[in-house]
């Protein structure tokens, strides 16, 4: 981090996740301030050590910034910011480079740049993904938690639940909105702490978990999202769901992904039941076929799917060979193996699954909110870079460069005066008796958005899809009200919100585009502007 910062020496920062995101504004930022970092359940879970492919590093002697810029506008149908797509490209050698220097083993190639081997993915026009194997995510997050671990100015906290932001709102006075901290459920000691801080910065991943069938980890339940909105922040873009094409379909697993680069080192998607070159159906929907982005991936295999009736259809990377299958993607070719499959000698059974939220909590490119004081970044954040639909590997880039600007930018503000915030208030609330309710409510919320908010959508689907979302929030609502705090209730409440946001926004895109489609709707209008929902309006925006 630039030395020359002057930040504030004293004072808080409460970091809401300890994912990428999360740790890298942490370790960017501790050495100006006391960093608190929270995390709702173990500190490993969350998607960023769920990552296979890797992370885009603009880094090959055949690439270059503006390459990468144009794959993310193309991924992105008309809806990236170009301006976020350039700064964020331009900066992704020296975020390479920063990870590398905290001890992320990346994997080698003597020939390669920096002396890594780059991989390719869907969307992009040459190799450009830096990766450790087949678990990249796993290897940046043990590094990165090694570092946080051992930092003097870095205090973790598992099992901690953030629940709802403190501004200025519940100090019941008036003066100019701010974030003044944060209310989290401490859950080995069942209580509601109150959290003051110099800054918050939400870091909660994305809202996968508001699917039935999703590649997320059960942290995905869209906190810092709804967190944001309740606290009055815009939301942008949350029509824009991307379902990953490929995840294992098995009985035993419905949530392993299989990582898109399989894809890019050859492997072909066919169709059961066919033989010969029949079989493959890619090249009939897009030239770029296998490698076309994914929403036309995932909507070609949902196509198939339903004109053949078929549960699944399959990827088959048997002619890449048992070694190198077992040498470049270790981890997927064991999980394979694990549930009877061997990847050298069939094709394995896959469907598309919710797998990455392109839309999120508003901000610049520094990580500010519209609320000062609080700040969000990676999965939850909308920056803009994602448009329609995200590029391959562009969501760990957007996590280090957007954590590394948002740190400069906390470090670089003055330092607030000390607020006396209010304790949580459990006077009028009892413990749960029937959590059965939740429970119905979770799987009901889930299914219904898998069932009419999925892939290809209708109006009348999304109408009906709304009307539900609405009573089961007033159902919640109540509950919250009257009883204790759980994960459960908290996480249920959130998804909810969340639930609601992306039917809002896909109801007021009346085209298709991205992600996005509609049968109703089948046609991309000329012109585009990101869905902004906000507690006082609901439209479609320029802004
Ligand atoms: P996460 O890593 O999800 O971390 C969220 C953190 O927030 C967790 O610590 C969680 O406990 C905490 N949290 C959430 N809510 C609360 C709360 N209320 N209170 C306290 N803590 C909370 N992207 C790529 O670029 N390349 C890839 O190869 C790639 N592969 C992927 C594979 C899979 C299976 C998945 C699911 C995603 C993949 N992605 C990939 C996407 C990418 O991994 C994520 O977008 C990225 O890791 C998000 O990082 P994050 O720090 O924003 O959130
Ligand atoms: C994958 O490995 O296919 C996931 C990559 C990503 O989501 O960016």
């Amino acid at each position: 981090m630039n030395s020359d910062i002057k930040g504030p020496s004293h004072g808080r920062v409460v970091i809401i996740g300890a994912g990428l995101a999360g740790l890298t504004v942490a370790l960017n930022l501790a050495s100006h301030c006391r960093v608190t970092v929270l995390a709702k359940r173990g500190l490993d879970e969350g998607a960023t050590a769920w990552a296979q492919g890797g992370i885009v590093g603009v880094l090959g002697q055949d690439d270059s910034v503006e390459s990468h810029v144009k794959d993310t506008l193309d991924a992105g149908a008309g809806l990236v910011d170009e301006h976020t797509a350039r700064f964020i490209a331009q900066a992704s050698s020296s975020a390479i480079e920063w990870l590398v220097a905290q001890g992320v083993p990346f994997s080698e190639d003597p020939q390669g740049p920096l002396g890594l081997h780059l991989t390719r993915e869907g969307g992009h026009a040459v190799r450009r993904i830096a990766h450790a194997a087949d678990a990249t995510g796993k290897a940046i997050h043990d590094a990165l938690m090694d570092k946080a671990r051992n930092h003097p100015h870095i205090d973790l906290r598992e099992r901690w639940m953030a629940l709802d932001l403190i501004t200025t709102r519940h100090l019941k006075r008036s003066g100019p909105a701010r974030c003044h901290g944060v209310y989290a459920l401490d859950m080995d000691h069942r209580r509601v702490e109150t959290l003051e801080a110099q800054a918050v910065v939400l870091a909660t991943g994305g809202a996968g978990k508001v699917y039935r069938y999703t590649t997320n980890p059960d942290t995905a339940t869209g906190d810092g999202v709804a967190m944001a909105w309740r606290a009055g922040c815009r939301i942008a873009n949350m029509e824009f769901i991307q379902f990953h094409p490929t995840c294992l379909y098995h009985p035993q697993d419905r949530s392993f992904l299989i990582s898109e680069a399989l894809r890019g080192e050859g492997a072909r998607l066919c169709l059961p039941g066919i033989d010969g070159d029949e079989a493959r159906f890619m090249p009939r929907h897009d030239p770029r076929a296998e490698l076309a982005p994914r929403d036309v991936v995932a909507r070609a295999i949902d196509f198939e799917m339903k004109k053949h009736g078929l549960d699944h259809v399959w990827l088959d990377a048997r002619h890449l060979g048992r070694d190198f299958l077992e040498s470049h993607f270790p981890t997927i070719y064991a999980r394979c193996r694990s549930l009877g499959m061997d990847m050298a000698t069939q094709p394995i059974p896959v469907v598309p699954a919710a797998h990455y939220t392109c839309g999120g909590v508003v901000t610049d490119l520094q990580g500010r909110t519209d609320l000062p004081g609080l700040y969000a970044v990676g999965e939850t954040a909308h920056t803009g870079l994602h448009g329609a639909n995200r590029l391959a590997s562009n969501s760990l880039l957007e996590c280090v460069v957007l954590g590394q600007a948002c740190a400069s930018r906390i470090a670089s503000e003055p330092a607030t005066p000390h607020a006396s915030l209010p304790p949580w208030d459990e006077s009028q609330v009892e413990d749960a008796d029937e959590q059965v309710v939740i429970a119905h409510n979770w799987d009901e919320l889930r299914l219904l958005m898998w069932n009419y908010v999925g892939i290809v959508r209708t109006t009348r689907r999304l109408e009906r899809a709304l009307h539900r979302v609405q009573l089961l929030k007033s159902e919640i609502d109540e509950y919250y009200a009257n009883f204790r705090v759980t994960r459960d209730l908290l996480e249920l409440r959130n998804l909810v919100d969340c639930a609601e946001l992306i039917v809002r926004s896909a109801l007021l895109r009346e085209e298709s585009r991205g992600l996005h489609y509609s049968r109703d709707f089948p046609h991309t209008l000329p012109v585009s502007f990101p869905t902004v929902m906000a507690k006082s309006m609901v439209r479609r925006s320029p802004a």
